[in-house]
Formats: structure tokens, sequence, C-alpha cells
């Protein structure tokens, strides 16, 4: 077999980000990837020292690798934002953004992938045999960004002049008012519904639950429900049936009946929504491991923040950054190791002898990290 040599822009940004990641590379180290690990920065450290909490040469450094591992950072409100830039840098205006929503839009990264897993012993499962992938849309729908408030005149007269739903606002002053649109376009639909179809046919998932909500968003449900039936009529022979579901609806399904589903996809919102249901019925933030994921790049990440007040105590659970590396080496293509890195994670789990804080236990991130490249 040839053995490719990767390059992986390594960037563990603030806080437990940092002791995570660390453990992560222990286990990475005992599988012996053929890999480069390219430190990149990105966090709250630069936005304080620099004004950018996203400097160039680390997006200079993403281009040049074939995806990115990202630990967790830390984010405040506009005011405190500004209080702790360096002096120089304050008065100038500069406005913090989010890394990680920038790195989706530049690198149009428009799956965002969760699996679900309750992992055999894992105390903290709500129940057991879930085994959820869930596909959100990463780039439209309400979190497009298209927003108005006061809304201007032209934006609401022309919504007037096509929606008779508006007459049940005409009183209201438009500064009263504030409005979000949801965007749903055909090529979005059609692309975050056909990966979830080909997830589900690569690793042998027999249905996929489309969530939305047609009967009253008619038109954005509507054309997420159309693109739906369409894409599923190009898998019916590969046996992957398209269940449909109402959000709410859902909600309680995943609740009463968790292990009857398989992969889920749904739009930016309910996705987000969802996906938070669906990494606490197997454990929560030390299990929750996300992809963002474009045509030609991925960041993989746990789905945890920086966690401030375990910072560098060596404490927290690292298995949601083991696990986003699992999702990393499968979208490399490194499938058999995804699979050691897996059951090495599974068996830790299984055995109940290193568990940390949030599992009952006493076990440091550190011997967690050990614990599964024993397995190794
Ligand atoms: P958080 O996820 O950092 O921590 C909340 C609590 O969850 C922690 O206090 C801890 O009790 C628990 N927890 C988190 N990760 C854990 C782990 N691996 N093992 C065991 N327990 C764990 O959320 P919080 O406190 O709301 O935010 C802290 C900072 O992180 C904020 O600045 C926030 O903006 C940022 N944040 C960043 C994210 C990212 O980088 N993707 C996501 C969420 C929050
Ligand atoms: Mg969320």
């Amino acid at each position: 077999m040839e053995h490719k040599l990767y390059k992986i822009a390594w960037m563990p940004g603030d806080g437990i980000g940092n002791d995570v990641m660390d453990a992560a590379r222990v286990v990475l180290d005992a599988l012996k990837l053929n890999a480069e690990y390219v430190r990149a920065d990105i966090g709250w450290e630069f936005w304080r020292s620099e004004g950018e909490a996203l400097p160039s040469r680390t997006i200079d450094i993403l281009k040049s690798s074939h995806c990115a591992l990202f630990g967790a950072i830390t984010s405040k409100p506009k005011e405190e934002a500004e209080a702790e830039l360096a002096p120089n840098l304050r008065g100038k205006g500069l406005v913090y953004r989010s890394p990680i929503v920038r790195l989706r839009q530049m690198f149009d990264l428009y799956t965002n992938l969760r699996p679900c897993k309750a992992y055999r012993g894992n105390p903290l499962n709500y129940r057991d045999g879930i085994d959820l992938v869930v596909f959100r849309e990463n780039t439209e729908g309400l979190y497009a960004g298209v927003e108005f408030h006061p809304v201007p005149d032209d934006v609401r007269r022309a919504l007037e002049a096509s929606s008779s739903a508006m007459r049940a606002f005409k009183d209201i002053a438009s500064d009263d008012m504030a409005i979000t649109a949801r965007v749903i376009t055909r090529r979005g639909a059609e692309r975050i519904v056909r990966r979830a179809f080909e997830y589900a046919g690569e690793h042998g998932y027999k249905t996929v639950t489309l969530i939305e909500k047609p009967n009253v968003l008619r038109e954005t449900s509507g054309l997420m429900t159309r693109v739906a039936r369409q894409v599923a009529q190009d898998f019916a022979s590969r046996g992957i049936e398209l269940w449909e579901a109402n959000i709410d609806a859902m909600m309680m399904w995943l609740v009463k009946n968790p292990q009857q589903y398989g992969v889920l996809v749904t739009s930016n919102l309910f996705g987000d929504v969802v996906s938070d249901l669906c990494a606490q019925l197997v454990g929560g933030l030390g299990f929750a491991a996300s992809g963002n994921i474009g045509d030609q790049f991925a960041v993989f990440e746990p789905t945890h923040g920086s966690a401030p007040k375990y910072a560098g105590q060596n404490k927290v659970n690292p298995i949601a950054t083991f696990l986003a590396a699992k999702l990393m080496l499968d979208w490399l293509g490194e499938r058999a190791k995804a699979a050691r890195r897996e059951n090495a994670i599974a068996a830790v789990i299984a055995e109940g002898r290193v568990r940390t804080y949030d599992m009952g236990g006493q076990s440091t991130t550190m011997e967690m990290a050990e614990a599964v490249a024993g397995k190794l």
C-alpha cells in the first residue's frame, strides 16, 4: 500500500483546545499516520494581540494543507472584545468575527457532519444502541445572514407587494420589526442531501430522514423536500430509504425511539438544534465531534468550546477530539486507520477503567490518550 504524506493544519486555539489537541496527537502518533502537522494560529489570543483571530498566515497554511484539525476558541461579546484588545489596537474600528464561521464561508464547507454513537459502556448514554449521523447544511437557511432591523422601506414595499401575509404587520413601525430571511437554494439542498445519501451508502445505513416542516414553511422546506425525493431516487436501487419527519415531531421521536433512525439531514438552524440533542443522547460535549466539509477542504473539531475554567488542567475529556480525528481519517480515505482508531476508543470506553470527570471518573486527559494509544 502507498503511504501518502499528509499535510494537516493543526489549530489548538484557546483554553482546553490545547489540552485535547495534545491528547489527540498522542493517539495519532500511535496510529503512525504519515503526516506533517503544521501548527496554525487561531483564536482569542491573536484577536487580543493582533486584532485578528484568524491571521492571514493561518489562511495560507490552510490553503496548502489537505485538511485541518481544530481544538476550540474563546469568543466574547462586542464590548469585551474591544476592551481586551492591545492598547495600540483599540478605537480602530476592528470587529471580531468568528473564525470558524469565516472558515466555513471561505472554503465553502457546506456539510456539517455529526455522528452520534452510543459506545457500549459509556455511563452517559441516554440509551444503548443509538447510532445517528446528522448532516446539517452549513451555509444557507436561516443562518445565511440576510437580516433586517429596522426593515428598510424598499425591502418592506417589495414584501408587501408580493406577499399578502405582510398585511398582518401593516400597522407596525419598521423600527419595531425585524426580519431574517430563510434562504434555501436548489444547489444547497441538493448537495447536502446527496452527501447524506452517499454517506448512508458507504457506511451501511438503510435510512436517511429529512427533517423539515413543509406543511408550514411551504416554500423553503417544500423545496428541500422536493429535492430530497429526487435525490432519493438515485439511491433506491441501493436499498436506502428516504423518511420524512417534521422538526417538532422529530424532537419527540428522537427521545422516544432514537435507535430507529440512521442518517438525518436538515437545513442550518434545524440542524444546529438536532445535532445538540443527538450529541446529548450519547454523552454530551465530551463525545461530540464534527466535520465541516466542502468539496476540496475540511475542518474537523470537537464541538465544545474552550471551557476556560478547565484550561491547562489536564482534566477534560478528549474523546470528542479523538472522534474528530477519526472523521478526518475517514475523509482522507484512511478507512482502516479510522476504524482502528474508533475500535481503540470503543474498547477503552467499554472497559470503563479510564474515565474522565464528566464520565464519573478521575482520569486525566492524558491518561485517556495513553489508554487509547495503548489499544493501538
Ligand atoms: P464550553 O463548551 O467551553 O464549556 C461548557 C462546559 O461544558 C464546561 O465548563 C465543562 O463543564 C463542559 N465541557 C466542555 N468540554 C468538555 C470536555 N471536553 N470534557 C468535559 N467537559 C467539557 O462552553 P462555554 O463555557 O459556553 O464557552 C466557553 C468559551 O468557548 C466561550 O468563549 C465560547 O464562546 C467558546 N465556544 C467555542 C466553541 C468552538 O470553538 N467551536 C463552541 C462553543 C463555545
Ligand atoms: Mg450549536
